[in-house]
């Protein structure tokens, strides 16, 4: 009888949590597709619990009415009735079993699915705070909890209830004096139980929480950067004592875990027996005397055998309800998260065909962690909610359909913020970001992802085949279309060596191509969605001079007829620059062409002499 165990286990401080209001409606609300499902699982349990309830009538019948009267037929019939509600209460299990898993997997679905799609809505300021680990959990165990709700906690419940009623009613009639003398020892059980039910509590979570660190080490020491991170500074034999020592914990806390249970579930063995014998005796006694019948003590006996487990169970009902009920809770949590960045209701589509960018006095700060994240995603108590730092002040700009502007500026200025603003990954605070006249804010988010295409700083690729990464962008593309973008962005020589070709795994941090070569895959993939709006952030990495070449000659068709917005790091990208904005602590300190601004002998001058790779000579260019 595992289940009064269970309940025991569970983390008793859950009752005095608050649940937000309206919960219980909200969860009620998720039951509703199911509700037939649901009468249909609850009618079941409840014929079961009677069934079981009428088992030890039908042993007394057997002893008393057949037995004692020698009534061979009657003996015969009634054990055909027991065998007949041993089958039948075998297929009730089986039944409810379906439903519970139908109801059960049915609502993880529906959670899991309505969770994933609203994360894909948040903006990716929650993504730069909320750790990905607690949302995984989120998706997982959570969502396991609160299915519960409706599976093994109601139906444990109801079939409890309605067992425990009908056995005690049954019980009484047959004698109240034994009855009421076996329940006197009730409380003796479930005081001691409690207590030891809170240290059980507090051991699970313990242990969940040991467990979690050893997960923890050991994603975080076998991913690639942390191996190699180990590999080239680490301490082998360090690394092996921090994690045994953590293992170790966990070993000995499942011995204490296990010590506990054992007694948890001796104890509970040990009342019904002691209950049982006290059953015996009085109940012998007074069949002695022949004011009760054999087959009534044995029935007493064989009802206080299946009394306690569920008793016990009842006592901790609230906790069992509570813990489901704040897995729902913590669910709903993510779902009521709103979106910073969303579609406004009447958004329209950025026009079509070549489009100007401007900044109109955009002011910016990044969000705090309170409005974009949870603080139970973050693993902290409380967000910070103080302001950050503004980081853009009044940057106007604005390049015409087909032009090409450059941004430069010392790190830390700016200019990345600028380029995110433009692909509207953030709403600013004050001024206005257009594309083609239409504020960000009023675009479709659909048609934005088609009008701008993104090169960033450093390019992800997903954990896949080159073909499937690519075709991410235009997923109707045929494999001469990903070859043609893969020959412009000068990168088709390398994948053609290959000896799968397309069908190279990329990804898992791109481990297989050098930065260079990661970029213009990027830059394929750029060519492939074709949108009239480039930004690129140019890696800062230096290039060897080859894939320098290579990548310069990518992107001069990558950005040939596009409005474009370009972060450059090298000489060679600024001169094609029909104009060039310099940034510095967030604000526009000069613009002009790469002439004009080294003839201004300014930030730009000092920047061009300093910063850009390929041009240490620039001053004197
Ligand atoms: N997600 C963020 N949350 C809070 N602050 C941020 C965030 N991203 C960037 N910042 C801050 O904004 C400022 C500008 O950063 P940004 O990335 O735009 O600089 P950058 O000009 O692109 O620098 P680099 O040349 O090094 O790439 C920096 O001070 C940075 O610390
Ligand atoms: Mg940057």
């Amino acid at each position: 009888m595992p289940r009064p165990l269970q309940s025991f286990t569970k983390d008793a401080s859950v009752t005095s949590h608050k649940l937000a209001p309206g919960t219980i409606r909200r969860v009620i609300g998720f039951a509703r597709p199911y509700r037939r499902w649901l009468v249909a699982f609850l009618g079941l349990i409840i014929v079961d619990a009677l069934v079981g309830a009428a088992g030890p009538l039908v042993l007394r019948a057997i002893i008393d009415d057949g037995i004692a009267e020698k009534r061979t037929g009657l003996v015969l019939a009634l054990a055909g009735l027991v065998a007949f509600l041993a089958i039948v209460s075998a297929g009730l299990g089986l039944a409810q079993r379906w439903f519970s898993s139908r109801i059960g997997e049915g609502l993880i679905f529906d959670l899991r699915t309505q969770v994933f799609d609203h994360v894909q809505t948040m903006p990716i300021g929650f993504f730069t705070r909320a750790q990905t680990g607690a949302l995984v959990t989120r998706l997982n165990s959570d969502v396991q909890g609160a299915q519960q709700a409706f599976t093994s906690t109601l139906s444990n419940v109801v079939g409890n209830v309605v067992g425990v009623t009908a056995t005690l009613v049954a019980m009484f009639v047959l004698s109240w004096q034994i009855t009421l003398l076996s329940l006197v020892l009730l409380p003796l059980f479930v005081l001691p139980a409690k207590f030891v039910g809170r240290k059980l509590a507090d051991i699970t979570r313990e242990r969940y929480q040991l467990n979690g660190e050893m997960g923890q080490t050991m994603t975080e020491r076998f991913n690639v950067s942390g191996a190699l991170l180990v590999k080239l500074f680490g301490h082998p034999e360090a690394e092996s004592e921090a994690f045994s020592a953590r293992a170790g914990r966990v070993r000995d806390i499942g011995v204490t875990q296990a010590m506990y249970s054992r007694v948890f579930m001796s104890s509970l063995g040990l009342l019904a027996s002691l209950a049982t014998a006290v059953a015996y005796g009085i109940g012998g006694v007074m069949a002695i005397g022949g004011t009760l019948g054999v087959g009534t003590v044995v029935a007493l006996t064989a009802y206080l055998g299946q009394l306690y487990g569920p008793l016990t169970s009842l006592s901790n009902v609230q906790v069992d309800v509570m813990t489901t009920l704040v897995s729902f809770e913590r669910v709903l949590e993510v779902l009521d998260l709103h979106p910073m960045v969303a579609d406004a209701p009447d958004a329209v589509a950025l026009p079509s065909g070549p489009v100007g960018v401007e900044f109109d006095a955009v002011d910016f700060r990044y969000p705090t962690a309170s409005e974009v994240s949870l603080a139970s995603l973050e693993g902290v108590a409380r967000l910070d909610t103080q302001s950050l730092d503004q980081i853009l002040h009044g940057v106007s700009l604005r390049v015409q359909p087909g032009r090409m502007l450059a941004i430069v500026g010392p790190s830390g200025a700016g200019k990345t913020t600028i380029a995110g603003l433009v692909s509207r990954l953030y709403d600013p605070t004050g001024g206005a970001v257009r594309i083609g006249g239409t504020d960000l804010r009023e675009a479709t988010s659909a048609s934005i992802r088609a009008t701008v295409g993104v090169v960033s700083q450093d390019a992800h690729l997903f954990h896949d085949t080159l073909r499937a990464n690519l075709i991410y962008a235009k997923p109707d593309a045929s494999d001469d279309e990903l070859v043609q973008s893969l020959r412009s962005a000068q990168i088709w020589d390398v994948i053609d060596r290959l000896p799968d070709g397309l069908d190279t795994v990329v990804g898992d941090r791109g481990h297989r191509l050098s930065g260079g070569e990661k970029q213009r895959i990027a830059i394929a993939r750029l060519l492939l969605k074709d949108p009239a709006i480039v930004v690129l952030d140019e890696a800062t990495a230096h290039l060897d001079s080859a894939s320098e070449a290579a990548v310069q000659r990518a992107l001069g068709l990558a950005l040939d007829g596009r409005t474009s917005i370009v972060i450059a790091h090298r000489l060679a990208t600024v001169r094609a620059a029909d104009e060039i904005i310099v940034v510095d602590g967030g604000q526009v300190v000069e613009r002009g062409t790469h002439e004009q601004l080294l003839a201004l002998d300014g930030l730009y001058a000092s920047l061009s002499r300093t910063q850009f790779s390929d041009g240490a000579l620039a001053g004197v260019a």
